[in-house]
């Protein structure tokens, strides 16, 4: 078994017959969880400067993981991605940024004054998402902006395809630079040989894992694993302790540590029962004149712990609605043409059973194929007049779509699906941008930023 040292010290400390003098108010009192709900009391050390237990429970975690260190998370991956960023490249650095960044990363441009330099993935055509990004794409950035000092790498995806992040990680130590992977959606990875290789075993400069995702952390419960001295340690260390919270809740604490060592014990048996399943399923799914079509891909790129259902005849919500109300079935993503199913270290075979069961009883033949191919996203859309974070803090003012080419974006502009970027603010908007959304609008499809066939100007 994998020693918990936080989670025994609590233990030890909750058995002792004590007069709590301190923070937090409940005393230990009022549930069966609050003896353990403690603060940074003698024995209980500190996380924002481990001696003792936190020291020694993030050893444990590194050593899970195959890592250098790790640290504890309490502001989930959103903390770790700011923490990284913003050692790695600030103040007003650049960055690598494929369109498919979770928003932390937006985030992080703004408070770090960091200038990103995009690029897309490459996009899967049914069902529409971001699906990897090329080491060609990587290199040729690379070659033409050698400013850039790292990149910060979505992977395994939310659909859980996963990029070549070693051969990614090579091109980038080539010319010095750093690889940040946000691994999100991939805290199981280092324990389970059946999926994508993890972003350490890849040479990774520094992951963040949400242990909260897939694993069993409570919620907001993440780990940031670094990995090589190209990212300053104690500068992460410096952001961590500005972002995170002051009083860090040690029952998230030890259910993040608990969730690693259970991982590393059972994801294995776990999430192979899921990746069988899973290979039993493609096949039932597969019928090209059918509704419902499962995703799939070899083993070491996609991770077969998401189920991802494309539904040939925009009938998604309305399906999830029928499946809802039937079984009690909810989904991680529902939309018009896709239905994303998150499996976890909690899932068991008669789930997987039961759900396969399910979406076979509202399968079935449809002669409604899909919309056609994505058009590829305007090349050179990105044209900042305005750094992003200077764009942000800029007075705003409404303005129909159809007189916005050539006007300065305000507003992230993000159609749904794909979920990229079609403008950040900064950007003068190109009549291709534009015309783009106008029909994305008019196809009725959800785009954050435009309300109304209105979008937020810069004044
Ligand atoms: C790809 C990706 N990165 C980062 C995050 C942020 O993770 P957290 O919720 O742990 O802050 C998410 C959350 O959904 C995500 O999907």
């Amino acid at each position: 078994m994998i020693r918990t040292p936080l989670g025994d010290r609590l233990r030890e400390i909750a058995e002792k017959d004590r007069l709590r003098l301190h923070m937090p108010g409940h005393k230990g009192r009022g549930g069966v969880l609050m003896p353990y709900d403690i603060t940074e009391i003698p024995g209980a050390d500190n996380l924002h400067d481990p001696q003792d237990v936190i020291a020694e429970s993030q050893q444990m975690i590194a050593a899970c993981y195959g890592a250098k260190a790790s640290r504890l998370l309490v502001g989930g991956t959103t903390a770790g991605i700011l923490a990284v960023l913003l050692a790695g490249a600030g103040p007003e650095g650049r960055v690598l940024i494929p369109t498919n960044a979770h928003r932390s990363v937006f985030a992080a441009l703004h408070i770090g004054r960091l200038t990103g330099h995009f690029i897309d993935p490459v996009f899967e055509t049914f069902p529409r998402f971001p699906k990897v990004v090329t080491v060609e794409t990587v290199e040729k950035a690379l070659d033409q902006d050698p400013d850039i000092q790292g990149m910060i790498l979505t992977s395994p995806t939310y659909y859980g395809t996963a990029s070549d992040v070693a051969a990614i990680a090579a091109a980038l130590h080539r010319r010095g630079k750093w690889l940040a992977v946000d691994e999100a959606h991939g805290a199981h990875l280092a324990f389970w040989h059946g999926g994508p290789p993890s972003a350490v075993a890849c040479g990774a400069d520094a992951a963040v894992s949400s242990t909260h995702k897939i694993l069993g952390a409570p919620t907001m419960g993440s780990v940031l694993l670094m990995n090589s001295a190209r990212i300053d340690i104690e500068k992460v260390d410096d952001w961590l302790s500005q972002i995170e919270s002051s009083s860090p809740s040690y029952l998230l604490m030890a259910g993040i540590e608990k969730a690693v060592a259970e991982g590393a014990e059972q994801s294995e048996g776990v999430f192979e029962t899921v990746g069988a399943a899973h290979d039993r399923a493609v096949p039932l799914f597969s019928h090209p004149e059918h509704r419902l079509f499962l995703y799939g891909g070899p083993p070491e790129t996609y991770d077969r712990s998401k189920w991802l259902f494309g539904v040939r005849d925009g009938s998604g919500l309305e399906l999830a609605k029928t499946l809802r109300e039937r079984f009690g079935l909810y989904f991680e993503i529902e939309t018009p043409d896709t239905l994303l199913a998150m499996t976890g270290i909690g899932t068991m075979a008669a789930d997987l059973d039961a759900f396969i069961a399910a979406m076979q009883s509202v399968d079935g033949e449809t002669n409604v194929q899909p919309a056609s191919a994505l058009a590829d996203l305007p090349a050179g859309r990105f044209n900042q007049t305005l750094p992003f974070w200077q764009a942000v803090d800029q007075p705003r003012t409404p303005c129909p779509l159809a007189k916005a080419a050539g006007r300065i974006a305000g507003q992230m502009l993000i159609p749904y699906p794909p979920g990229v970027p079609l403008a950040l603010p900064g950007d003068r908007l190109t009549p291709e941008t534009v015309g783009m959304l106008a029909e994305m609008d008019a196809q009725g499809l959800e785009i954050m930023g435009v309300e109304d066939g209105r979008i937020q100007i810069i004044k």
